[in-house]
């Protein structure tokens, strides 16, 4: 994702703190830079003791600023030039004494000192903790940071694992590739902030023998982009994925299913919790009637194998038939006259939205181009037809949900 340009025109001022994930902040810089953003480093002394500032500056291109009194700034002030032109500040690593300071409000060097002058409402603070275990649990830390939450920052992470010291547990820095899609998202339009979505991904696999099934070309890419612009609009989403090998997007939770049969007890008992339903799973419309419980052989028989199939129940139409359903968004998976077949199941599953793709010219690709289709109307997305990246897509169909969502509720 990090080929995408979503950060193209952000300026972003990194800091880092003393901390041996220091390392994994040069990792950052280029993933900051390859998203489009500008990147100027700020150091502390301490951070200077873990990498040098040479490293910081080939990688961003910029001369790295480490003091206040940096006589190369016209005015003198780096502090409040940083700021203001900065569209955030994110601290990675940030240090136990680090965050201390930051609750305090102190500023005795440039990078605290930059922190405190920022103007609050047009550059926000983003603080990424990297601390041993014992360090983070402390109270005091704990403190310190329900301090900084409550004085608007954002604390991303930490995470849990091995750390440094040998010890395991939390406290770890994220990932440079989690801190980046977190600050992809936190510059994302908030419009679904609260909502609770469920959306199904990828195909299902239906067992004829224990190594042998059904399935299909479903590679699960579009459900999860949707799942991921669904998260980064601020919706609480559930993933319930089929057989696929995709990173599950940040902050969504993932129910991994097989079969027709599971995703459908994973779904419909669950889905009147949700306010949106999205179907974007291809599921098998059979499966083998009986599954034979050891492997087929080929061994001594002279003809083929055949199988009885029994139909798999329709997830979105029994999602559609509750009670209390959610609002139910369906993927038509056409190969050819999208349009009419699109409208029919949107009739047929009585639901208020459909969405029409051609199946072969999707399926395991990074773009895609849409129908958008309801019981009145219908328009292209992308409005040229002309394939887009499905993360883009899935952002749009996001902005076009919840003004459906808007209008239904109004
Ligand atoms: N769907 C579902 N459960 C099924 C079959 C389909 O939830 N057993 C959902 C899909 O996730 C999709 C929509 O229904 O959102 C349409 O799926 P599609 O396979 O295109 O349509 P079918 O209803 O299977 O019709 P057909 O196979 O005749 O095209």
């Amino acid at each position: 994702m990090s080929e995408r340009s979503d950060l193209q025109g952000r300026h972003i001022v990194l800091g880092l703190t003393g901390g041996i994930a220091c390392y994994k902040s040069a990792e950052l810089v280029r993933l900051l830079t390859k998203a489009g953003a500008t990147v100027q480093v700020v150091m502390t002394e301490a951070a200077e003791a873990f990498i040098t500032p040479v490293t910081m500056q080939a990688l961003s291109g910029r001369a790295v600023v480490t003091s206040q009194w940096d006589a190369r700034e016209p005015n003198n002030m780096a502090h409040i030039n940083l700021g203001r032109e900065a569209d955030a500040v994110i601290v990675a690593p940030a240090s136990a004494d680090f965050i201390a300071k930051l609750a305090q409000g102190r500023a005795d060097e440039l990078l605290s000192l930059l922190c405190l002058a920022r103007p609050r409402e047009r550059c926000p603070l983003l603080v990424a903790p990297a601390m041993n275990r014992e360090m983070w649990s402390h109270p005091a830390t704990q403190r310190n940071v329900a301090t900084l939450v409550a004085d608007g920052t954002l604390i991303l992470g930490p995470g849990c694992g091995d750390q440094a010291c040998g010890e395991v547990g939390d406290g770890r820095m994220l990932e440079p590739a989690e801190l980046l899609d977190d600050l992809i998202a936190f510059f994302q339009p908030k419009l679904l902030t609260g909502r609770r979505l469920l959306i199904t991904a990828g195909p299902t696999f239906e067992p004829i023998d224990p190594v042998r099934g059904i399935t299909n070309h479903s590679s699960g890419k579009m459900g999860f982009a949707l799942a991921r612009a669904a998260a980064e609009a601020g919706a609480d989403v559930t993933l319930v994925a089929g057989p696929v090998h995709l990173p599950t997007p940040r902050g969504v939770k993932r129910v991994n299913v097989m079969t027709a049969q599971q995703m459908y007890e994973a779904v419909v008992p669950h889905a009147s919790a949700y306010e949106v339903f999205i179907a974007t799973a291809a599921v098998a419309d059979w499966r083998p009637a009986n599954l034979s419980e050891h492997k087929i052989k080929k061994e001594g028989k002279k003809l083929a194998p055949t199988f009885e199939l029994t139909e798999n129940p329709d997830i979105l139409a029994a999602v559609a038939a509750l009670p209390k359903p959610p609002y139910c968004v369906g993927f038509a998976a056409e190969s050819e006259n999208l349009l009419e077949h699109a409208r029919a199941k949107l009739i047929r599953k009585r639901i208020p939205l459909i969405i029409g793709n051609l199946g072969p010219a999707t399926f395991g690709r990074d773009d895609n181009a849409l129908l958008v289709v309801d019981a009145q109307a219908h328009h292209a997305l992308p409005a040229d037809g002309q394939p887009v990246d499905k993360l883009t897509l899935a952002r749009v169909l996001m902005q076009e949900l919840a003004q459906r969502l808007q209008a239904v509720q109004a």
